[in-house]
């Protein structure tokens, strides 16, 4: 539209602009993104007390899960620096900055150790990585214990792509990444994750999070954060045209569940068996309820006026959400990890007989303590909440006063 003045464009055209930005709610973006008409707390308005657990094992630990019958909280963790290098979810694809020691490191609630717990990096003997480099790109993940001590981890692995008969890495600025659904094995006291099966498929595009059927299914949900389109400008303006997805995997393929929609997040199923999809560049959360073939069907949204990241479920069945209060300042954050600290908050989201009711649990409008905040994991047993991010070199863990 360059060089077009609104004389020559015409009062309809600009009309049909204005419509088309509201059609793809670019200013709804403006406003979360930058936070606009927001009244921001600060932790001390809160009542919990915090610390921050600083240590290389806990850097950039982008998701957490925690296995309630073995009582180990496994965090996805990498390198704080290399996020700004090689992070295909956010499209970009240094591969010689990706980092090197991505790694599911799990800490033992019920044995504190100072101000932490017992904590432990898992191996994956045998898991073959890039180009047999054993390596893991994390970023979402999802587990399961249904069976007390049978843990299963649905692990997505953003691992860059190589040529497969010189083992030379392509130009993943214009192929993407090579992106699998790793499937592992663990239990209690777990030391290694045991490699059970690869999902490679074309539809595994722009993997974000994954939540798991669980019970005897090892098929799984997860979120296309950008669609199909894994660079360029198609990936860049999906949040825009609405070209995400959710999409499902079993052991035999993979489909798209729920087409066009706008940077969906951090999905989790909750204990009512629907499925809830958060947004990051419009908030809210689509809630789906699953059909018998896997299906989904959009049964209700909950409005959460917050770029939202990842979502997971409590013993109880609420849901925290980390949310960006301000999503710039995370974006912001990736080219200084080591010194942003960007506003976080955590909500609650309680389904009651009313409908949904959001609550702010926590708020650090000047990141005095709070990581870049983009999971939020609350321990029912001891009303702890740990608080991680996908770039910050720390994690928090906050207590109840
Ligand atoms: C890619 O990452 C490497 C290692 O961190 C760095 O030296 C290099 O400058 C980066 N390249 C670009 C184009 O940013
Ligand atoms: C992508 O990953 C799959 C499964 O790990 C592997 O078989 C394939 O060779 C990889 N392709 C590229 C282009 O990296």
């Amino acid at each position: 539209m360059v060089g077009l003045t609104v004389s020559s464009f015409g009062v309809y055209g600009l009309l049909v602009v204005i419509a088309i930005l509201y059609q793809t709610e670019l200013p709804r973006m403006v406003k979360l993104g930058l936070g606009i008409g927001r009244t921001l707390e600060p932790l001390g308005s809160f009542p919990y007390t915090y610390r921050r657990i600083q240590e290389p094992r806990l850097e950039a630990c982008e998701d957490m899960w925690l296995s309630e019958s073995t009582r180990q909280l496994f965090l996805a963790c990498s390198d704080s620096l290399s996020r700004k290098e090689y992070l295909p979810n956010g499209g970009k694809f240094n591969v010689s900055g990706r980092s090197l020691r991505d790694s599911i490191v799990v800490m033992d609630l019920e044995r504190p150790s100072g101000d932490s717990f017992d904590m432990r990096t898992l191996e994956t003997p045998g898991f073959f990585g890039t180009d047999g480099d054993g390596r893991l790109h994390l970023v979402g993940f999802a587990g399961s214990d249904d069976e007390p001590g049978d843990i299963r981890l649905w692990v997505i692995n953003t691992k860059p792509s190589v040529d497969p008969i010189t083992g030379e890495f392509l130009d993943n600025s214009k192929v993407g990444a090579n992106s699998t659904v790793e499937l592992f094995k663990t239990g209690a006291g777990a030391t290694t994750l045991e490699h059970i099966k690869t999902f490679f498929h074309s539809q595994i595009a722009t993997p974000n999070k994954v939540t798991a059927l669980g019970g005897p299914h090892d098929g799984f949900y997860y979120t296309n954060d950008h669609g199909t389109v894994k660079t360029g400008l198609g990936y860049a303006l999906s949040p825009l045209l609405a070209k995400a997805d959710v999409s499902f995997c079993d052991d035999t393929t993979c489909r798209t569940v729920v087409p066009g929609l706008k940077y969906p997040n951090g999905l989790v199923k909750g204990h009512d068996g629907l499925i809830y999809v958060p947004s990051a560049s419009i908030g809210g959360i689509d809630v789906f309820e699953p059909l018998p073939d896997h299906g989904l069907k959009k049964i209700d949204h909950i409005d959460v006026d917050y770029s939202l990241d990842n979502l997971n479920v409590d013993a109880s069945g609420d849901i925290y959400a980390a949310a960006f209060p301000i999503a710039k300042q995370i974006l912001d954050g990736f080219n200084d990890p080591l010194n942003s600290f960007p506003a976080a908050t955590a909500l609650r989201i309680r389904k009651t007989l009313s409908g949904y009711e959001v609550t702010k649990v926590i708020e650090d409008r000047n990141g005095e303590v709070l990581p870049a905040t983009t999971t939020v994991l609350h321990d029912t047993k001891t009303g702890k909440l740990f608080m991680s991010s996908v770039f910050s070199p720390f994690i928090s863990i906050c207590d109840e006063e």
